[in-house]
């Protein structure tokens, strides 16, 4: 089963992703961690992407659909989650027209709601590691020692830049004007599922999975 993970910045995307990466075996496919990693590595497209991140914008459709068309056409036939893309409704057409050119369909599409006082305050509190991106809480998640990174043992915790009060608002008026609409989108096609995302990660894990069976 292909599936498309989305909702407002915040809202849990990559926190579930991975519960599903490591339980399904799907491959995860995050615009947001490959801008990250192509920041990181300061390659043209990290050079490129990097302002838009930092302030919270949308990169370019056609710089971030061709970064998706890479990524579809390595997938060796692992069904996937897409996680941040598409997120405007030009970029849910190109992606339609890709899944067409690769043979693929996305069978579900995953809403998680959360309140946006919920989603400023857990992306104020966020921390990431710089090595392996895995996702930290100041409060809800804590580092388990409280300085190396659970999964890899790096101590290049830090908060993103987008990470800000100013970029948070930033990415909170983008969804709504650009992502939101992507709801009734979805909605059209048959396939949106409404998934509440607040409450602890496994109970809306198995949420998911509900709605992934309906
Ligand atoms: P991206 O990385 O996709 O950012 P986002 O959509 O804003 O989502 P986040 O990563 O902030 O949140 P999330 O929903 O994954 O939540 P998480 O699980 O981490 O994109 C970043 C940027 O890249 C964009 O702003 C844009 O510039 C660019 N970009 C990406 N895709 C693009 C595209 N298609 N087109 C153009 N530009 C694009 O959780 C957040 C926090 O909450 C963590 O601290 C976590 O521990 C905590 N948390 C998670 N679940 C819970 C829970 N149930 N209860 C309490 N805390 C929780």
């Amino acid at each position: 089963m292909n599936i498309l993970l989305f909702g407002p910045p915040g809202a849990g995307k990559g926190t579930q992703s991975s519960l599903l990466v490591e339980r399904k075996k799907m491959s995860h496919i995050s615009t947001g961690d490959l801008f990250r990693s192509a920041i990181k590595n300061a390659t043209p497209l990290g050079k490129e992407a990097k302002g838009y991140l930092d302030a919270g914008k949308l990169v370019p459709d056609a710089v971030t659909i061709g970064m998706v068309q890479e990524a579809l056409k390595n997938l060796k036939g692992q069904s996937f989650i897409l996680d941040g893309f598409p997120r405007n409704l030009s970029q849910a057409d190109a992606l339609e027209t890709l899944l067409r050119e690769h043979h693929l369909r996305l069978d579900r599409a995953v809403f998680l709601e959360v309140a946006t006082d919920e989603l400023v305050a857990r992306l104020s509190g966020r921390r990431t590691c710089r090595s392996c991106g895995a996702t930290y809480h100041v409060t809800g998640k804590p580092l388990k020692d409280g300085v190396h990174c659970d999964v890899c043992g790096s101590q290049e915790i830090y908060q993103r830049p987008d990470d800000q009060p100013g970029a948070i608002r930033t990415r909170l008026e983008v969804y709504e004007a650009s992502t939101k609409p992507l709801k009734d989108y979805y909605e059209k096609t048959g396939q949106l599922r409404l998934v509440n995302g607040s409450g602890d990660l496994e109970t809306i894990y198995m949420r998911i999975e509900k709605a992934l069976e309906a």
